[in-house]
């Protein structure tokens, strides 16, 4: 079943900027803003051990991973460069009431 989670107030997501937020189960989110929408997707990189938002770079749509430069798209969660290859989970979001939530 689906769980509505709020994890930040929306003006805590800064274009150019990556913030993490924590999940219930102990993962983490990373929560972008592009072009004034908000998304979100896994922080850990499906390639390493690296968190996105500690270790990635953000520039438009696309977040770098500087362990070894590998790319995703954070709109659609689809890796955009090598040596990336499989997709980050992403998250819908809606802001309500100035809240950045999610369904997980
Ligand atoms: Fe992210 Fe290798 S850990 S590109």
């Amino acid at each position: 079943m689906a769980e509505t989670i709020i994890l930040c107030t929306a003006d805590e997501v800064i274009e150019g900027e990556i913030k993490r937020a924590p999940l219930p189960d102990g993962t983490n989110v990373a929560l972008y803003r592009v072009a004034g929408t908000i998304y979100a997707t896994a922080d850990m990189c499906t390639h390493g051990e690296a968190s996105l938002a500690e270790e990635g770079i953000i520039t438009g749509k696309i977040v770098e991973c500087t362990f070894h430069f590998g790319t995703f798209d954070v709109t659609t969660g689809e890796p955009t460069g090598m040596p990336c290859e499989i997709p980050l989970k992403t998250y819908p979001v809606t802001v309500v009431d100035g809240r950045v939530q999610i369904e997980v």
